[in-house]
Parts: structure tokens; sequence; C-alpha cells
């Protein structure tokens, strides 16, 4: 496991990125691809489905709450669901691993069920705040516990008894978060009547698409600038064959490291173009990022298309607020990209950052501070002064990335835009989201 056996390296300058690389599947769409399976009356197929540890962790929850989810030996997974109220009492405590997805979602789901579920994590997971799922899913009449010797009732480890039936409601959300929607929509499923969740700000919708997709009476509106979601529970889903498209979020370290790695020229194929997720190849092409989109198709009901990137001086930019939701994973590596570019890069209202799977804020000031670049941490953002297209110089010690994928393939980035390399103290956590990610990297600069 990660926290047992870290896995240090440095990340060194050097070969462009050329040729054509395809990235994982999508990780929330994933991990909603086995849980709607799961819920579904028959069998659901899945390809593309990404393997990291995060969703094999819902994998592993959703069996033990009695779906049958297998991967044939051509790649697809097969989900045998259960239907919607079905989920059974799981013996074990549920073992989320990193994943604060699974947790928030799987809460959600269980949340409406008359069972009772333990969600364990670990350390990162651990200190991660529940508060924003456990307040509506307690309005719906779910009952946590916190578990002996716990210091806190907002994080894990958690007991949660679901409500059966649970209490539709009406729930506005208070933080721009797809996981606190989504769970509220999951536990609308099994509940009697319609369930309403309120967005003030537009988040990732996958669980939108997806669940109208497996056949949910489920409807959005735009009223005065909200986006109104209602679902109505006890319908049945219908299963689907899954094709899912390429993980954006993967997609933005070989981006970012074509645009920052002078020589480069690389087509970075399959690329989930979600307009809920795509804000980060916006900004690059602003601050002067060369990226071409081709052949745009549609994949599983979401846009999709080759991205081909070539090495581009960058200038830096205000980053606009309101598009932080769509490129909210993003932020490392534009951090990055704002360290070697020129003139000054502004970020706010980044305050979410705080409680991702590290605090991104300070893990990434320490951690390019530490590789010669020059950043200011705000309460909600970073300042950073580029280099003017200069290396940075990279560290004398390991950069610390706290139990975060993320982290760790943005130092990994900056290290080959770097002079003397730059050390990572832990690459282990990469495999909970992009498994390959050395080896694409190794692949691109052969
Ligand atoms: C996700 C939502 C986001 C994102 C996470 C995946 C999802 O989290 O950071 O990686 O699949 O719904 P928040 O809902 O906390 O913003």
């Amino acid at each position: 496991m990660n926290a047992n056996s870290p896995s240090p390296r440095r990340f060194l300058p050097g070969a462009p990125l050329t040729g054509r690389i395809a990235v994982p599947g999508d990780k929330s769409i994933s991990h909603r691809s086995l849980m709607f399976g799961a819920l579904a009356v028959g069998r659901t197929t899945a390809t593309g489905l990404l393997e990291g540890e995060d969703v094999m962790a819902t994998a592993a929850a959703l069996r033990a709450m009695g779906a049958g989810i297998e991967r044939r030996d051509d790649g697809t997974w097969v989900i045998d669901g259960v239907g919607v109220g079905g989920l059974l009492q799981p013996e074990t405590a549920l073992d989320m691993g990193n994943s604060g997805t699974s947790t928030r979602l799987l809460m959600g789901l269980v949340a409406s069920n008359g069972i009772t579920a333990t969600f364990i994590g670990d350390a990162s997971l651990s200190k991660r705040p529940m508060g924003r799922v456990i307040e509506p899913l307690s309005r719906m009449g779910a009952a946590f516990t916190a578990s002996p010797g716990a210091n806190d009732s907002q994080t894990l480890p958690l007991t949660m008894r679901g409500a059966h039936p649970a209490v539709p409601i009406e729930y506005r959300l208070p933080v721009a978060s797809a996981q606190v929607k989504s769970a509220v929509l999951l536990a609308g499923l099994n509940t009697p009547g319609v369930t309403t969740v309120i967005e003030p700000v537009a988040t990732r919708d996958h669980t939108e698409r997806m669940l109208t997709g497996f056949g949910a009476d489920l409807t959005v509106e735009e009223v005065a600038g909200d986006r109104v979601i209602r679902i109505r529970g006890g319908v049945d889903l219908k299963p689907q064959d899954i094709v899912v498209p390429g993980d954006p979020s993967s997609a933005a370290f070989f981006v970012v490291a074509a645009l920052l790695v002078p020589g480069s020229d690389l087509v970075v194929a399959n690329v989930g173009l979600n307009p809920t997720r795509a804000a980060l190849f916006d900004v690059l092409r602003a601050m002067g990022g060369s990226i071409d989109e081709l052949d745009r198709r549609e994949v599983g009901g979401e846009p999709v298309a080759d991205l081909r990137v070539r090495h581009s001086g960058l200038t830096g930019i205000d980053v606009d607020p309101a598009v932080a939701p769509a490129m909210i994973d993003e932020f490392p590596v534009l951090f990055v990209a704002a360290s070697v570019a020129n003139g000054r890069t502004v970020t706010t209202g980044l305050d979410e950052l705080r409680v991702k799977e590290s605090d991104r804020l300070s893990a990434m000031a320490a951690a390019l501070t530490a590789a010669g670049a020059r950043v200011e941490e705000r309460e909600d953002g970073l300042i950073i002064d580029g280099s003017g297209g200069e290396p940075l110089r990279g560290t004398a010690d390991a950069i610390t990335t706290h139990l975060d994928h993320r982290i760790a393939m943005a130092m990994a980035v900056a290290g080959l835009v770097s002079r003397d390399g730059v050390d990572v103290d832990d690459t282990a956590p990469i495999a909970t989201s992009f498994p390959m990610f050395e080896t694409l990297l190794a692949q691109a600069r052969a």
C-alpha cells in the first residue's frame, strides 16, 4: 500500500514529447459506470474503464453490497446490478483507500437503503471533510456515528445507517462540489417523491448525463442562473453498454509537459472534453499554448477529441475564478505551467483546493518554491511569477506529495522543465488515478 512502501523517483529534463499516446478512462465516469450499473436491473458493460486504485475501491465496495462486478479477459467490465433499493448490508468495513469520490457517492447510495455500512480510508482521506455530505444525507434520514477512537464526527472512519424510506429534500449546494451534488441525487434514486439539488455554480455533470442514459426520471432546469436538478425516486434503472472516454484530468499532465518541453509535438488521443471539465485547455490556449483538436467526436455521450500539442512560449494570466469548477483538479499542473511562463499568473477563488487529497495550495507552493519557482501563497490561490521560459532550478531535497497523486504528477512535469531534476518523495499515489503514467511518459519521450 502507498503508506507502507513509498516509491521515490527523480524526474529529469531531456527528450521532447512526441508521437501519440492515449490516456486512460475518465475517473469520474468510471466510478459512476460501476455504481449505476450496480443499481440497474440486469447486466451493464463498460469498456475503457479506468483500472486505478480509486475505481477499484468503488468496485470492491459494490461487490460487498451484492453487485456482481468482473473484468473479462478482453478488458470489458461486466456489472450485474441488484436494482435500486437492492443493496445488501456489507459484512466488513468498506475501504475507500484514497478516494473521496468513492466515499461521498457511496454514502449517497447507502443513505436511502435500510443497511448499515462503515467507511474507512487512508491517512489522506481520513482528514477530508465529510460534513458536506453528512449534512444533507442526515436531513434525508441517514444516521452517522463516528467510530470508537475517532477524534472527529466529520471525518472517516464513519458508520452510517441508511434510512428506509428516506425523506426527499430540496438542497442548495453550499460548496461547488459534484460529489455532494451526486451524493444527494444518488440518495434520491431510492427515496419516494422528488429530491431536488440546486447548483448556484455548475460542476461536472456526469451524474446527470449518465443517470438519464440509465433511464432515471431526472430533469435539469436553469432558473435565475441556478441549475435545478430534480430526480424522482423508485424508478428502475436500465442496464447500459458504456464506453468510457479518456480522462481530461490525466491528459492535462501530458498537455502541459508537451507545451513546456522544447521540441515537443505530441498527440494526446481520446481526451474527454465535456465543457464542465475542459477549462484547463482554454486557459492554456489563452496563455499562448498551441493545442489543436483533431477528430472531434462523441464517445459514450461525451464530446471527445485527440489533442495535438506543440511546444509554446506561455504568458501568465489572471485566471477567472468562474472557470475553476471546470478545471478544479488541474490547478497543480497549471501552477507548473505558470512557473515557467512569461510574467505573472494570478489564481483566486480556489479555497476548495485546500480540501482535496492534500491541501493543494500549500503543497504546490512548497514544492514549486523548493524547485526554484517564485510563488506566493494566498488564502484562496497562488500568485506565480514565471521564469520567462528558463528551466526551473530543480530540487535539492525530495518534495512532499502528501499521498496526493496530482502533486506527484505535477512535480514530475516540473522535473522535465528543470535544470537539475525534481525529486518526488513518493510516486505510489499515482496508481490511484493513472497507473500507466510513467510508462506513457517514457513512451512519449522515447
Ligand atoms: C469529482 C468531483 C470533484 C473532483 C474529483 C472528482 C467527481 O470533487 O475534484 O476528483 O467525480 O464527482 P468535488 O466534488 O469535491 O469538487
